[in-house]
Order: structure tokens, then C-alpha cells, then sequence
């Protein structure tokens, strides 16, 4: 046996649970070709760390109320399990198992499509070019601003579906595509919704400083989100906690800006991270995408949860990041989708210990990939991380930048039982498969919510 040593006690299991000294489980995934798990229970997993996953031949996990009470080798686990007619059984024989996968960073809700743009850049026409002949975010604000909050809710629920059967089991979400408060904050609510119907974990982020909105001048726009949007989205938040029973804190957003040229200036994103840590809110950047505007300094200054992109981050930031608790979100399907030739310098951030971190961006634009081992052979393929890496990545590393790392991304006794099924035998099968999807069941909460 595992962690929990076979003892019931420490499985996470009230005693009066117990039957016999064994623990009752309501389902049981038994045998499982490989099971592999990255493991931490103080924060994300750095440096050659991130390679040292679990890893165990034949084994099973336990689950009860929705949590994992023991995980191990088959033979051995089943000596401290009770089981009975009431016990859902999965066999995983010659079948890949890992926690279920964590997309830290998608726009997910967005209306029309931007088809158009993918065909104009393989014509050979940049991101840049696009977006300043009026294509980019501004288009899909257009489509977006017209639609009410339940098309946006409908939009979202199928998107999360596709996610889900990729192995998805907890996302972020971002607003973005409003662009003026009454369309920002129908974003907002679009997500609280799928938040509260969904059976994922989803985490919201405002995100009303993704692009300038055309004829708005810059500065006033973004005094805009500090002294009205703001104060507005803490005051959404604090209604939603009221009407689901949780705390205030446990629904503020994130506040996300994309600091980059054409986009906002540095001094900008300072003056909204400023006004939000006011507020109590927590922060994200998307920084270093197309050029360093020294996002990733600020982000670590003000203790930003998370510096996303990176692609042209500089030595100096790198170490600043691998002494911050600021987790680095690598996007390696945004330049692939744009065909870039640079990508995220991963390497160099593991090895100098940098928390790392990958996430989809997906996206109607940069990044319309919402597949996870997708992603995840890119990450091996561009960003030349290991299998082991990229899983740690997508895994306790993406929960921890979310907030949600105390509770999910691990197979261990205690965690929520979110766990993914690959139809494959190893774990180097996934990426080794890029382009097919190999997931064949998840489990989220405990219960099977996608099969194939
Ligand atoms: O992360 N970089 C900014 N935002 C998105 C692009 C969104 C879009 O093009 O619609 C990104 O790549
Ligand atoms: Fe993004």
C-alpha cells in the first residue's frame, strides 16, 4: 500500500466508516496497467522534481464519497477495502491512469468563430496584422456583446463537454470578450452559472483588460475597470457566494490583463493589480506573449498567482519567478496555432526551478485547442519537456496556480476523486499519440461522468 500506510484511519475515512478495520468503497478502478501521479502537499513541484512521479504497475484506487481513501498495488489495497454489491468496479487492465487534468487557462466563452483568421495566417498574415485590420479580440467582442448570458451558458456547456472527454476535470475561465462593463459582467455570470450546473471545477477570471475596445481611449478605459468594473465584479461575487452558501472569498475572481504591445502598457496593468489587490482580489498576467513589456517583474512584485505565456521572458525574470510563488503558465498550443517559431523557454525555467505550469489558452483566435494530451505532446515536442514533466504540469502544478492545489490534481488518499482513463499502457503513449484522443473514461467526484 501507499501514503495511508493501509491504514483506514488515515485514508481520509471517519472510523465509524469502517467495517472491520476495512474501508467501504463505492467504486473501485481494479487493475490499472499504470497509475501515475505526481505528489505535493506543499505547493507546486519544481525542478527535477517534476520528473519524480509515482508510479505504480498494477495497481487500484479506492474511492468513497466522493474522495480516494486509498490507492496501491491491486493485491495489497484489496486487503483494506470492503466491497459489495453496491461497489461500481472499473477495470483498467492494460490502461494508463493519472489524476484527471487541469486547464489552467482558457477564454472558453466567447460567441462566433474566427475561421477566417486561420485561414489568413497560413496565407502567411501575422496575430498583429490581423488584429490591426479589426480582426483578433475585437471580433469575437462583436459576436460577443450580442449574446445574452444563456446563449453564452449554452456556448460554454458544449465547450466544457469536448473538454471533459479530453480528460479535463477543472478549469479556469476568463471574461474578456465584452469589453464595457454590462457585456464583461454577463461573462461573468455566464461562467458563475456553468460553475454552479457543472460537475467540473471551474475558476472564474475577469478579464475586462484583454484588448482596448475600438474608439475607446486607452487610459480612461482602464480607469473604467478600476473604479467601475472592479467594485461591480467583487459585488457579483459577493452574490453568488450569498446564493450558493459559500464564502465571498471562495467566488472572487482572478483579475487577468494582457500586457503586451498594442495592448496594455505596463503602467496599466500596475494600476489595475494595484486596485484589485484593494480590493482583496487576486491577480494573473498574460505576459511576454508577442513582446517583454516587464509583466513578469510586476507580476512577481505584487504576487501575482500566475505569469502566463512567457514567450519572451528574460533571464533576470526567470529567477525572479523561481524565488516567487508566481506560477509560470506555459501556452505551447497558442504558438503552435499562431506557427511561431520561438517557444516558452521551459527548460531553462525548470532547471532553474521555476513552479511551471501548462494550460490550453484555448481560445476563438490564438489557440482554438482545447485538448489537453494535445497540449501535452506539444509541450514534450516544442517546449522539449519530459512526459513525467508535462503531467506535473497539467496536473498538481495547473491545480496550484488555480488555487485549488490542496484538493485536486493528486492521486492520493484524501484527495477529491477526479481521476482520467487513457486507452493507452504508459504514460509516454499520450504524447506519443498527439492528435488522437486516447482518453477513454473519466471520474469526477467519484462518480464516471464521460465514457467511450
Ligand atoms: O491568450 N493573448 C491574449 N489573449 C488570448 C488571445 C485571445 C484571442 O485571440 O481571442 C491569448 O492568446
Ligand atoms: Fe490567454
Amino acid at each position: 500500500m501507499t501514503i495511508n500506510s493501509g491504514n483506514p484511519a488515515q485514508a481520509g475515512v471517519p472510523k465509524n466508516l469502517s467495517r472491520d478495520g476495512k474501508v467501504p468503497v463505492d467504486l473501485l478502478i481494479s487493475p490499472i496497467g499504470e497509475l501515475v501521479t505526481a505528489e505535493s502537499k506543499s505547493g507546486p513541484i519544481r525542478g527535477e522534481y517534476m520528473r519524480d512521479v509515482r508510479r505504480i504497475r498494477d495497481a487500484a484506487i479506492a474511492i468513497s464519497g466522493g474522495q480516494i481513501v486509498a490507492v496501491g498495488k491491486a493485491d495489497e489495497l484489496s486487503e483494506h477495502i470492503f466491497t459489495d454489491s453496491s461497489t461500481t468496479l472499473i477495470d483498467a487492465t492494460d490502461r494508463l491512469v493519472t489524476p484527471g487534468l487541469v486547464d489552467a487557462h482558457t477564454h472558453l466563452i466567447f460567441d462566433g468563430n474566427r475561421a477566417d483568421e486561420f485561414v489568413m495566417r497560413s496565407q502567411g498574415k501575422t496575430y498583429t496584422d490581423i488584429a490591426a485590420a479589426g480582426g483578433g479580440i475585437v471580433k469575437s467582442m462583436r459576436a460577443t456583446q450580442s449574446a445574452g448570458v444563456e446563449r453564452l451558458v449554452e456556448l460554454g456547456r458544449r465547450r466544457i463537454e469536448r473538454m471533459l472527454e479530453s480528460g479535463t476535470t477543472a478549469l479556469e475561465i476568463k471574461t474578456g470578450y465584452g469589453l464595457e462593463v454590462e457585456s464583461e459582467l454577463r461573462m461573468l455570470e455566464a461562467i458563475y452559472q456553468l460553475k454552479a450546473e457543472s460537475v467540473l471545477d471551474i475558476v472564474p477570471t475577469f478579464m475586462a483588460a484583454h484588448a482596448i475596445p475600438p474608439g475607446r481611449d486607452r487610459e480612461r478605459y482602464v480607469d473604467d475597470i478600476v473604479t467601475d468594473m472592479l467594485p461591480r465584479v467583487v459585488a457579483m461575487a459577493e452574490h453568488q457566494a450569498e446564493k450558493c452558501g459559500v464564502s465571498a472569498e471562495s467566488m472572487m475572481p482572478y483579475i487577468d490583463v494582457f500586457c503586451d504591445r498594442g495592448y496594455f502598457t505596463l503602467d496599466d496593468t500596475r494600476k489595475i493589480f494595484e486596485a484589485s489587490n484593494r480590493l482583496g482580489l487576486k491577480t494573473r498576467v498574460h505576459s511576454d506573449e508577442f513582446v517583454n513589456l516587464g509583466a513578469t517583474t510586476l507580476a512577481v512584485e505584487v504576487g501575482a498567482a500566475s505569469a502566463d505565456h512567457l514567450l519572451n521572458v528574460s533571464d533576470e525574470e526567470i529567477a525572479l519567478l523561481a524565488k516567487s510563488d508566481t506560477v509560470a503558465i506555459l501556452l505551447p498550443g497558442t504558438s503552435f496555432y499562431l506557427n511561431l517559431s520561438e517557444h516558452a523557454p521551459a527548460r531553462k525555467m525548470i532547471e532553474e526551478g521555476v513552479a511551471l505550469a501548462l494550460a490550453s489558452d484555448y481560445n476563438p483566435g490564438s489557440c482554438h485547442i482545447s485538448s489537453l494530451p494535445f497540449i501535452w505532446g506539444l509541450a514534450c515536442l516544442h517546449l522539449k519537456m519530459l512526459p513525467e514533466e508535462a503531467l506535473t504540469a497539467l496536473t498538481v502544478n495547473g491545480a496550484y496556480a488555480i488555487g485549488l492545489g490542496a484538493n485536486i490534481g493528486q492521486l492520493i488518499p484524501g484527495f477529491q476523486a477526479d481521476v482520467t482513463i487513457y486507452d493507452v499502457k504508459s504514460l509516454e503513449e499520450v504524447p506519443y499519440n498527439i492528435g488522437w484522443n486516447p482518453v477513454k473514461q473519466v471520474i469526477k467526484k467519484g462518480r464516471i461522468v464521460y465514457s467511450r
